[in-house]
């Protein structure tokens, strides 16, 4: 058990942008240590906050598997914060593609898989032959990167199988005694994951849907051939292993609703009660709220701004838990730029979809 410490980056730096100064505060200096010592640190990204360890110790690597109580085979993301920690830790060459890429979104939300070079340890890549890596474009995530001069392996920094924390709350309440640090920078931005992509020849999977939308990269890319969402049902072995794993689920048992089902369900006093959450879009809010509604009504957003909704997603899930509601119904969006990778999300966490 630790007695898990929180250390606040005051949002003014953030805000700026001030990395070299983020870098000198208490609370990165204090970080670094901890990494160098083969101890985990909760720190925030621009998508979720991630648990960090140095990618290449096995030890360290271990303690993350530990605390989220992760499935060994599920390998982690390891996150740089300049390029040419990349060529430390993967195979040359690397694809034009993938350069292209690279120049385009890091810093940022888009993970690629390369082969790995030997010395990133097997706990880190699941015994896999490849390596994720990610360039994240928060400041202390740079700035806590920068200072140890390591890369960092980090998932989400959440229990496994449970909603991706998006504020240190979030984390602490999940992890709180299982890890010695957590570095609180507010809110993050994004909200959901990064993009994972492979890149095979001229042809691209999207092994997780996220703010790096497909219409972002088939821009960049405008000669590739095929830009190719993965699901999960067309595979038999999962491309990444994270994908076989029920995840993002709250306790409350969650069911997804279109909007057109929505009226024959409120008809139903079993699920038409006080113990229901309705979380709906602001353009089916509105027209709910002078209807005869018993169930508490949410409104997560428009859908005409689908980068908000996926902003609040997680952080509304986790609270509605905090509530012991019987039931939580949520409302579908268009699976659309970063529609898609709500829906990949609430499809995951969801036991019925209507
Ligand atoms: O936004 C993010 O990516 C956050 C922040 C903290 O950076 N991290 C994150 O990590 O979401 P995690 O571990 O929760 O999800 C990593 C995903 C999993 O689905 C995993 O299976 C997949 O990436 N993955 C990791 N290495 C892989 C590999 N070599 N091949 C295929 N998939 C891989
Ligand atoms: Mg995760």
């Amino acid at each position: 058990m630790y007695k898990t410490k929180i250390l606040k980056v005051k949002q003014k730096l953030i805000k700026e942008n001030k990395i070299k100064k983020i870098k000198d505060t208490e609370a990165i200096k204090t970080a670094a240590e901890y990494i160098l010592n083969n101890q985990l640190v909760a720190f925030p990204t621009e998508t979720v906050y991630g648990l960090g360890a140095n990618a290449l110790e096995s030890e360290a690597v271990n303690k993350i598997f530990v605390a989220k109580g992760r499935p060994a085979d599920n390998p982690l993301i390891v996150h740089i914060s300049n390029k040419r920690q990349l060529f430390k830790i993967v195979k040359q060459p690397i694809s034009e593609s993938a350069h292209k890429l690279i120049d385009t979104f890091w810093p940022g939300p888009l993970t690629l898989i390369f082969n790995k070079r030997e010395r990133i340890p097997g706990l880190t890549t699941a015994d896999l032959s490849t390596v994720a890596v990610r360039m994240p474009s928060h400041p202390v995530a740079l700035a806590l990167i920068g200072a140890t001069e390591l890369a960092l392996a980090a998932p989400s920094a959440n229990s496994s199988g449970f909603p991706s924390p998006t504020q240190a709350v979030h984390v602490y309440n999940d992890l709180n005694g299982k890890i010695p640090l957590i570095i609180d920078g507010g809110i993050c931005n994004i909200g959901v994951e990064s993009t994972v992509i492979e890149i095979k020849e001229n042809k691209i999977d999207i092994l997780r849907p996220g703010a790096v939308t497909k219409e972002m990269i088939s821009e960049v890319l405008k000669d590739c051939s095929t830009i190719n969402l993965v699901s999960e049902s067309e595979e038999n072995k999962p491309k990444s292993p994270g994908m076989k794993y029920k995840h993002y689920a709250p306790n409350t048992p969650l069911w997804i609703f279109n909007k057109a089902k929505l009226k024959s369900l409120l008809k139903d006093s079993k699920i038409n009660n006080k113990n229901t959450a309705i979380v709906a879009t602001t353009q089916t809010a509105v027209h709910l709220k002078n209807k005869d509604i018993k169930a508490e009504l949410i409104d997560m957003g428009s859908k005409d701004n689908l980068a908000k909704i996926a902003y609040s997603l997680f952080s509304i899930l986790r609270d509605l838990d905090l509530r012991e509601f019987n039931l939580v119904l949520i409302e579908e969006v268009p699976s659309k730029g970063i529609g898609e990778a709500i829906m990949n999300r609430l499809k995951k966490a969801a036991i019925k979809i209507i």
